[in-house]
């Protein structure tokens, strides 16, 4: 027996190595520790596909009041103040959420089939026109908060600044867990920015999700500037990032499997799949963290109130005992409806269906242009994060048609 398979498995988070490739750790924790504890960090893991998605519907005994994510910084100082339903139990979130819904609608998002193509073109464009780019900077990172923007109704001359400042909010130093000053300047800058904008909406309504989400109500009940506010940042924490390196994992693994996303590049229609396998095999959002409010048992050990407790996202996506051939990238699966990608429950990503049209208008846009393309392995810049996984930076060549 060798060493490694005598060694117990490490599985720390924070770890550069380990963000290379998570996913022969992720065996290892789903075979050997299925309830994982780390003494160090101070932490336990659940990686079992039926466990995570157990948890993710167990409210009462795993709560979100104490937030989400692993990392501290996440909360940073102003916290208190964006008020995040995301990191809320019900009655109070599922007030929130359910306001929210009345106006960010299936309908609504829909409804920007049209534009999220425009804005992609936009992006596309100039950067194939080039034939060798970066795909992060120049469209993967723009669509997203462009999207979120024109959602909320950000005037266009507004939406570079934003987007600059967006990135800011969420950027961390490496290794550091504090809040840099930069991304504390930026938070209030674009809570100010969104301020002014509510205000503004409240004079004058327009057809916008910021006049919508003002004249949400459910019995009475309305959304306070401040929670409206909340949700604004929200979209751009929650839902900016993640699509981000959405769009950086499918070209990435596309390029590492060209069989596979061939017939892609041939009908573009079939970019549904594409997006679909990505958020499986190397989903952008990695782990979510609850904290347990009362004992609990898994597999003879007992896990004590009051705990953190992460639930491995992307290890629960390729688990053998629910996905054939888990470790292999494969279009047509059929399995959007089994992935743990978008969490389960009551908290169940808001954004999945945007997030999902952007990703397939993207990437059908990009076959419909490319004959093929290659990524630059040597100009990669991998994001190191506890939870989001995806690239800074994504070089590629492209044969435009
Ligand atoms: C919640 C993933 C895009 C808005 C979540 C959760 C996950 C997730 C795993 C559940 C968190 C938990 O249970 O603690 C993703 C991924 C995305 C994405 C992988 C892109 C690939 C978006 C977008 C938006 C968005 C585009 C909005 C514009 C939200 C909101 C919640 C949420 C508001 C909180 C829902 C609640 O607490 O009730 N997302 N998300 N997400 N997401 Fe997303």
């Amino acid at each position: 027996m060798t060493e490694a398979l005598i060694e117990p498995v490490v599985f720390n988070p924070y770890d550069y190595h380990f963000h290379e490739d998570p996913y022969p750790t992720y065996a290892r924790l789903r075979n050997e520790a299925p309830i994982y504890h780390n003494d160090d960090v101070g932490f336990w893991a659940l990686s079992r596909y039926s466990d995570v998605l157990s948890a993710f519907k167990d409210n009462k005994r795993l709560s979100s009041a104490n937030g989400v994510s692993l990392d501290p910084a996440a909360y940073g100082p102003h916290a208190h103040y964006v008020m995040s339903f995301l990191a809320m139990d019900d009655p109070r979130h599922m007030r929130l959420r359910q306001l929210v819904s009345r106006g960010f609608t299936p309908r609504r998002v829909a409804e920007l089939d049209s534009r999220i193509l425009e804005l992609t073109t936009a992006h596309l464009t100039p950067a194939l026109a080039t034939g060798e780019f970066d795909w992060i900077s120049e469209v993967a990172g723009k669509l997203p908060m462009d999207v979120i923007s024109e959602l909320m109704g950000v005037p266009e001359p507004d939406r570079a600044e934003l987007r600059r400042k967006a990135d800011l909010v969420v950027h961390r130093e490496d290794g550091v867990l504090d809040v840099p000053p930069a991304a504390v300047e930026a938070s209030i800058s674009l809570m100010n920015y969104y301020k002014d904008m509510i205000a503004e909406r409240r004079r004058s309504p327009t057809g916008d999700l910021t006049s919508a989400l003002l004249d949400a109500e459910i019995d009475g009940d309305k959304l306070s500037d401040a929670e409206i506010l909340g949700f604004m940042f929200l979209m751009v924490v929650a839902g900016n990032e993640t699509t981000t390196k959405l769009l950086g994992n499918a070209l990435y693994w596309g390029s590492h499997n060209r069989n596979e996303i061939a017939a892609v590049l041939r009908d573009p229609d079939l970019s549904a799949e594409w997006v679909d396998e990505t958020l499986r095999y190397d989903t952008s959002s990695q782990i979510v963290a609850r904290t347990t409010t009362v004992d609990l048992e898994y597999y003879g050990t007992t896990v004590p109130a009051g705990e953190k407790m992460l639930l491995l996202i992307g290890s629960a996506n390729r688990d053998p005992d629910v996905f054939d051939d888990a470790d292999a990238f494969r279009l047509g699966r059929n399995s959007a409806n089994k992935l743990a990608s978008f969490g389960a429950g009551v908290h169940f990503c808001l954004g999945a269906h945007l997030a999902r049209l952007e990703a397939k208008i993207a990437l059908a846009e990009f076959a419909r242009h490319v004959r093929d393309y290659e990524v630059d392995e040597a100009g990669i810049e991998r994001v190191h994060s506890t939870n989001v996984r995806g690239f800074a930076a994504l070089p590629v060549k492209v044969q435009v048609r």
